[in-house]
């Protein structure tokens, strides 16, 4: 019975279309890729996250929080400016795609995208509407009061209503003055606008890379890039879409990415529409895409380069100040007891270098995509530096507040919802004394890189002197 319904079935394909038995509808796919490197929604990544997240995880026994110092990045943003005359091709893309399909000249039907999906493509239209007055998206807007009130719900008694209590940090940027509106508003609702709440506005600060030339001078950063980019498994990748797309030819890289960021942009936008563009995708091309971004972050924000660490580091010393002087003896109730620092993913993955955290034992490299230990990695923005992803560090007074020699300080580090893991910590909590051995901030100078370079190669240089005198 079987047997003979499967022999009917492979009948019926190949006589009525062959190819339709084999067209799979990725718009119709129950369970989609939708990690997306830094263009991830926080949504998005954090189910990925979920997975162990001890439920008990805020409170600690026999402690109470007496601060928190957070840093977050924006959420969804339009694209730049300097993007969009590529994303405005995409409406001569799909109509060579489309164009493909009516033609139905594939070089293998078997692999061409499914009807629904191309129909799908033919409606799609750029909009440039989407390209903006406001410089978060509303998505990316309410998923800023989300995390605010998120954090709130955690926290009543750090995230009062009183504006004292807060301080927020952050840049000029029409991005960053949007996404403290939408941070304040998640916190004291329409209340927000009437009050004068804390703040300091400072660019060096919230993004250090932007103002160390040394950093700017580095331009050799995509290297391992081009090589993963130069590999057969890259090389693949591009053939599979082309000929999934009817092309008779290899795509150009420039409109892969223009599709990529397409499709990625859609879903950061609205989360629960349906994206046409990643149709153009398997899960197998997202994942490689995944791995090149994550290449490309690698070299410029995180350990691909040892200066990376000191770059980062004023976020680390700020946060380390702000905890010092709450954790004297004789404190007296301290304002503010939240430090909010709003930045880009540069900034938070600089940060996230300067803890020295997701930091794999072998480097990425364009060479080992293949590789378990690749497979597994720490250093993926997907989940690390998604949109209004964030590091929190919670600040908890133990003990007896009336016997100063019996009390401690805690610090709890938490990364989207998930504890850090470090040396000496329980389940991303660690006492006081740990954290001040491990962040030793005090020889922190941010761009310093570029002396640094040329006194050891001074030191090297006289050294080499002495020796031939
Ligand atoms: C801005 O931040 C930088 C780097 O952290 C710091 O050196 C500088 O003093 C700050 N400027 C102001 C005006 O606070
Ligand atoms: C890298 O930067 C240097 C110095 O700013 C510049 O002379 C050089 O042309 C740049 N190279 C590339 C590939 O952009
Ligand atoms: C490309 O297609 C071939 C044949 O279907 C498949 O074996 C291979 O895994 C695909 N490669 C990628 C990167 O998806
Ligand atoms: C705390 O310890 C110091 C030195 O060990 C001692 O002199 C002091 O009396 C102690 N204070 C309390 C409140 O126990």
């Amino acid at each position: 019975m079987v047997i003979w319904c499967l022999l009917c079935y492979a009948i019926v394909c190949s006589l009525v279309a062959l190819s339709a038995c084999q067209e799979t509808c990725r718009t119709a796919d129950d369970n989609p890729y939708l990690l997306f490197g830094t263009k991830t929604a926080y949504a998005f990544s954090t189910d990925h996250n979920v997975r162990h997240t001890p439920a008990l995880l805020y409170s600690v026994p026999g402690c109470y929080a007496s601060a928190i110092w957070l840093l977050a990045r924006y959420g969804s943003q339009r694209p730049l400016d300097t993007e969009k005359p590529q994303l405005e091709l995409l409406d001569y893309v799909k109509q060579s795609i489309v164009d493909n399909y009516n033609n139905g000249n594939y070089r293998h039907t078997g692999m061409r995208m499914c009807e629904a999906d191309v129909s799908l493509l033919r409606q799609w239209r750029y909009k440039d509407d989407l390209v903006a007055r406001t410089a978060l998206t509303e998505e990316g807007y309410l998923a800023t009061q989300r995390l605010a009130r998120q954090w709130r719900d955690r926290y009543p008694e750090l995230f009062t209503y009183n504006q004292h209590d807060y301080l927020f940090k952050f840049g000029r940027e029409h991005r960053a003055t949007t996404s403290f509106r939408a941070f304040s508003e998640g916190i004291f609702r329409k209340e927000a606008e009437a009050l004068d709440i804390p703040r300091e506005i400072n660019e060096t600060f919230v993004m250090p890379h932007k103002h160390c030339e040394a950093w700017e001078r580095d331009n050799d950063t995509l290297h391992q890039l081009r090589i993963f980019q130069s590999k057969h498994e890259y090389k693949e990748m591009i053939g599979n879409i082309s000929r999934r797309l009817g092309y008779n030819f290899e795509v150009d890289a420039a409109s892969v990415r223009a599709m990529y960021q397409m499709c990625r942009y859609n879903k950061a936008w609205e989360n629960g529409n349906i994206s046409p563009w990643c149709a153009v995708f398997s899960k197998e091309d997202l994942q490689r895409l995944e791995y090149a971004e994550d290449l490309e972050t690698y070299y410029k924000y995180g350990y691909g380069s040892p200066h990376h660490e000191s770059l980062g580091c004023g976020f680390v010393n700020d946060m380390m100040a702000f905890f010092d002087k709450r954790v004297q003896p004789n404190e007296l109730p301290q304002q503010p007891r939240v430090q909010v620092t709003l930045t880009d993913e540069a900034g938070l993955l600089l940060a996230l270098t300067a803890m020295r955290t997701f930091r794999d034992r072998v480097p990425l490299t364009g060479d080992n995509y293949h590789t378990a230990t690749i497979q597994q990695r720490a250093w993926r923005s997907s989940l690390i530096a998604p949109y209004t992803g964030h590091m929190a560090a919670i600040l908890y007074k133990c003990g007896n507040p009336a016997d100063a020699n019996s009390s401690n300080h805690q610090v709890l580090f938490i990364v989207n919802e998930q504890p850090l893991q470090m040396a000496d910590c329980r389940v991303g909590l660690c006492p006081w004394p740990a954290v001040q051995g491990r962040l030793n901030t005090a020889a922190c100078r941010p761009c310093n890189h570029a002396r640094a370079h040329s006194t050891q190669y001074m030191a090297l240089l006289i050294a080499l002197v002495h020796l031939h005198g």
